[in-house]
């Protein structure tokens, strides 16, 4: 499903915190249709590196293009407009509000309203497309309409990935999406990515679980210290060549 033409560009991208550089002229392309997975160590900017994908952060230097396009300034509007979904690793939920209102913030169905008028909330409809895309997931909420404040870890997990998938139209950017469920769960995650990945949709997803990297990416990439320490074509590489990355135990192979 992959083309040539990439959707998204990463060109040289820079983020400092303070002194601290988050990231350092990190620079790869997705596809339409790819899997990239992103991994490396706790505090690499792997997570920074999606704030500045979905508009929430502004790199430093560097660009983005999306479809060609140059985004350097990427406001949060633009990218949802222009089909960026994100499950972010804090999964930025409204916790007062129901999962269907989740689901579907900003982006509510109204119902037809009387002389031109802005029509009523469609509570019904939105709760039945958001019952049913959990469904998928294997989650059957016994009370639907309470706030998510009231779920598990997991179940919120499933109403940010569901309101992900719902609205993705090029670009999937999932923070480790499968942090806080089980095996049963994570294997229906993965799945959804095939889905995507089916659908033509670039998806970037971030895990410190390599088996699920191994079994999901076309592409892995990793971060060192807020740089590309590597890129590796999935089923060319070895798991321990991807530890090695991660570690930086392959620099001291290569001065060896
Ligand atoms: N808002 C912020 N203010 C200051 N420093 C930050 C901020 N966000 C991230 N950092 C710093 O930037 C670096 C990269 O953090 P980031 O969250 O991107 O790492 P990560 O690879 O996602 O790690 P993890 O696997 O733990 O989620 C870290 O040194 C972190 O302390
Ligand atoms: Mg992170």
């Amino acid at each position: 499903m992959a083309t040539d033409h990439p959707v998204v560009e990463i060109d040289g991208i820079s983020k400092f915190y303070g002194k601290v550089a988050a990231l350092k002229d990190v620079s790869f392309t997705i596809h339409p249709g790819e899997v990239v997975a992103l991994v490396g160590d706790n505090g690499a900017g792997k997570s920074t590196l999606v704030d500045c994908l979905s508009g929430v952060t502004k790199p430093d230097g560097g660009s983005i293009r999306l479809d060609g396009v140059h985004a350097t300034t990427l406001e949060t509007t633009t990218a949802l407009d222009w089909g960026v979904e994100t499950v972010y690793q804090g999964l930025a939920l409204a916790n007062d509000l129901e999962p269907a209102l989740n689901v579907y913030l900003g982006r509510e169905l109204r119902m037809p309203g009387l002389l031109g008028r802005v029509g009523m909330l469609d509570r019904r409809l939105m709760r039945q497309r958001t019952g049913d895309a959990l469904n998928k997931f294997g989650v059957g909420l016994s009370n639907a309409q309470r706030p998510v404040a009231y779920m598990s870890g997991g179940q919120r997990q499933a109403v940010a990935i569901a309101r992900a998938t719902m609205w993705a139209k090029r670009l999937v950017l999932l923070d480790e999406p499968t942090a806080a469920l089980g095996v049963k769960q994570s294997a229906i995650v993965l799945n959804i990515i095939r889905q995507l990945k089916g659908r033509g949709i670039a998806v970037m997803v971030i895990s410190h679980n390599l088996q699920e990297v191994f079994s999901i990416a076309d592409r892995i990439v990793v971060l060192r210290l807020g740089r590309v320490a590597n890129v590796f074509t999935t089923n060319e590489t070895t798991t321990e060549q991807v530890v090695s990355a991660i570690t930086g135990a392959d620099l001291v192979e290569r001065a060896e």
